[in-house]
């Protein structure tokens, strides 16, 4: 049996989301910032932090399915590919969960060969456990050590993303044998 345990609560995620758009509104400020959500995973994340942003900046979505290797050179296999030309732009990749790092690197690699002006990270979760690969990330409204987590995007075989809040995910032996 499936057991949500609550951790973050909808009203702690407003208020990180403010405080993380407040900053990237001054850390972009004056630049041609584009907002990449990845897909699916980020998109109630984008959706708050795009509304919360106060400069004027650009959206674009691109959606993996997967990766051939598991190193920085890996090829990525897209599902959706960007629509906007961003070379010269700043793009800031948002993100639900950043776990071994392994999407994130091979997307920065694909994202490089397309020349914008920078590439920063911004994430809703920064889960440390597992990290592979050595990213940066540059933005992050949580930090949790361990654990699989549901809710606000975050999805478990495609369940829970609608959860205002994030949730622990567990799995409860209910075997009376
Ligand atoms: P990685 O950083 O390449 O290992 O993969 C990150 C991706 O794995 C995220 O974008 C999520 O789609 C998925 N993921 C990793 N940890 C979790 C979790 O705790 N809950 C839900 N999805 C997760
Ligand atoms: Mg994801």
């Amino acid at each position: 049996m499936i057991k949500l345990i609550p951790v973050i609560s909808s009203q702690d995620i407003r208020n990180r989301v403010e405080e993380i758009a407040a900053q990237i509104s001054i850390d972009y400020m004056d630049k041609d910032l584009v907002l990449v959500g990845i897909l699916k995973g980020s998109f109630i994340f984008l959706s708050d932090l795009t509304r919360a942003i106060t400069i004027d900046h650009a959206i674009d979505l691109v959606g993996t399915s997967s990766y051939i290797g598991t190193d920085t050179t890996g090829i990525i296999e897209f599902t959706k590919k960007l629509d906007i030309d961003i070379s010269g732009r700043h793009i800031l990749l948002i993100e639900d969960i950043v776990d071994t790092g392994n999407t994130l690197a091979a997307l920065i690699q694909y994202f490089i060969s397309l020349h914008p002006a920078s590439i920063k990270i911004c994430t809703l979760i920064d889960k440390k456990e597992r990290r592979e690969l050595t990213v940066t990330v540059d933005y992050a409204c949580f930090t949790i050590e361990k654990g699989f987590i549901v809710g606000y995007g975050l999805d478990y075989n495609e369940k829970y993303r609608n959860l205002p809040a994030i949730f622990d995910l567990k799995f409860e032996d209910t075997s009376t044998a």
